[in-house]
């Protein structure tokens, strides 16, 4: 097993596409990116009388999230991987907010750990088997990148970027 920060700085590079795939939709959203693209990607159906996912969960979010975590991925040489995390990164976050409708925690309420680590375990479950990640690693990434999205959120919503501190 490596030395933690080995690990870690792995980590960041393995799951960049998924990093740069979770950030994509905040600014898609907050510079209007592809205006024609903003409409919810749960059609507004509901389930058991709450939303599926909400209005702000868009097309263009998923499509800024897929094509900018794809193109990352393409200049680090891995194409089909990238698309699997880029892909597994909206995903989770997708499953994520269908749990906190079905609770009735509102958007942008925090849901802590899940907010954080959402994009992680989809990342893993699609996409890890796409990048050399040994045991140690699949350990670690929920964590550095649940730690690491906690402080770019802040970061985030400090310089006007984003609305809420998920
Ligand atoms: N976003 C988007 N399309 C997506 C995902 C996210 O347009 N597929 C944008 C929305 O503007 C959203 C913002 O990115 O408000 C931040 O997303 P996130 O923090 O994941 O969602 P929350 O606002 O916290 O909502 P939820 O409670 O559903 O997680
Ligand atoms: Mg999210």
């Amino acid at each position: 097993m490596g030395s933690l920060f080995s690990i870690t700085a792995d980590i960041l590079w393995f799951f960049l596409p998924a990093i740069v795939a979770n950030m994509a939709p905040v600014f898609a959203a907050r510079y209007r990116w592809l205006p024609y693209l903003a409409v919810p990607l749960d059609g507004r159906h509901t389930l058991r009388g709450r939303r599926m996912l909400g209005e702000h969960k868009t097309l263009r979010g998923l499509v800024a999230g897929v094509v900018l975590g794809s193109a990352v991925g393409l200049w680090q040489g891995s194409l089909t991987a990238s698309l699997m995390l880029s892909a597994g990164a909206l995903l989770g976050d997708a499953v994520k907010s269908m749990a906190k409708r079905q609770l009735d925690i509102p958007p942008g309420r925090l849901w802590i750990p899940f907010d954080q680590i959402d994009f992680a375990l989809g990342a893993l479950l699609l996409g890890g088997w796409f990048v050399p990640v040994t045991a140690a690693h699949v350990v670690m990434a929920p964590i550095v990148l649940g730690i690491g999205s906690y402080a770019v959120s802040h970061l985030g919503v400090k310089l006007g970027i984003k609305e809420n501190r998920e």
